[in-house]
């Protein structure tokens, strides 16, 4: 029997900052609104009307610190619980500052979501999302180093010739030429820098054929190895894009959306004015603009199974 069509929508970079707390970082201007408006559109009639579920990669609040973290994450969870569809997480570094596979830092992710929702796998019609966290990557210790390998190539071998979609916070391929994309973030962190990830995805990941990504605040899609590597800009930064992904039988197709322009908050950008004092671009993207969204054809593809 073929496998039935599954939709979804990817939630990533929201930063918002449901309930206030003493510690309250600043955060994006906007960001609660940008949130509210992506699972608002849940609803009949709404622009995710119909979706099967929605897939989080991660920096779902803003947090900073431990306090702000857990005050933010119960009420994220609170609003989720309202939700009409299952929300799927992926830890971002904004849910544990960095502190990949430390227990105190992790502890309100796990609140939310429950210990086994780091590293998993959920089923997609013909293909299988899975799941890696790699919040942590640049800071992340030797042990929780070793532990994410070892679950990232237990994901990647088990059900061989399922089609898989990886989802994690931080990109595993630039989007970007690597030098303009270092400079224009700003963070070491502009793509996972432990390479025995990359060598797991060689040697074992045939069946990946594509990856899902936050963290940039930026959108765009590149391939290599014949694996696609997509980043979408998420909600709290402009462009403020998401992605809906559809799986069929034969295909796996990506759109990227905007939300309504008058949710649009140009100071939200990372890359460029008014963060610094010049925009950014790079051989593949000759216009500020098009280095923020991506070319037309990062922004809708389809690759065939
Ligand atoms: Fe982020
Ligand atoms: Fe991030």
């Amino acid at each position: 029997m073929a496998a039935k069509t599954v939709r979804f929508a990817v939630a990533n970079d929201l930063h918002a900052q449901f309930a206030p707390s003493a510690t309250m970082h600043t955060g994006y201007p906007g960001a609660n609104a940008r949130a509210e408006w992506f699972f608002s559109q849940t609803k009949p009639g709404g622009a995710l009307d119909g979706v099967d579920f929605i897939m989080g990669a991660g920096d779902f609040i803003h947090g900073e610190n431990l306090a702000s973290i857990g005050t933010e994450m119960a009420a994220l969870k609170e609003r989720l619980g309202r939700l009409p569809v299952p929300f799927h997480p992926c830890c971002g570094n904004h849910e544990v500052r960095q502190q990949e596979g430390d227990t105190a830092w992790e502890a309100p992710y796990v609140r939310a979501f429950g210990a086994d929702r780091f590293d998993y796998a959920i089923p997609a019609g013909a293909a299988e999302v899975i799941v890696l966290n790699n919040a942590g990557t640049y800071h992340v210790t030797a042990a929780r180093r070793e532990a994410r390998l070892e679950n990232f190539r237990r994901l990647l071998r088990a059900r061989p010739g399922v089609p898989k979609i990886l989802v994690c916070h931080i990109p595993l391929l630039p989007v970007r030429d690597n030098a303009v994309l270092r400079e224009s973030f700003g963070f070491l962190s502009y793509k996972a820098l432990e390479v025995e990830l990359l060598d797991a995805l060689e040697l074992e990941g045939r069946d990946v054929q594509l990856i899902i990504s936050g963290h940039l605040h930026l959108t765009g899609m590149a391939e290599s190895g014949g694996v696609r590597q997509l980043v979408t800009s998420g909600t709290a930064s402009f462009p403020h894009d998401y992605p809906v992904v559809t799986v069929t039988p034969d295909a796996i197709a990506v759109e990227v959306r905007s939300l309504p322009a008058e949710l649009h908050e140009p100071r939200t950008n990372l890359h460029g004015r008014p963060r610094y004092q010049k925009d950014y671009t790079d051989s593949a993207h000759p216009t500020a603009d098009a280095y923020l969204r991506g070319n037309a054809d990062e922004r809708a593809f389809t690759i065939p199974l």
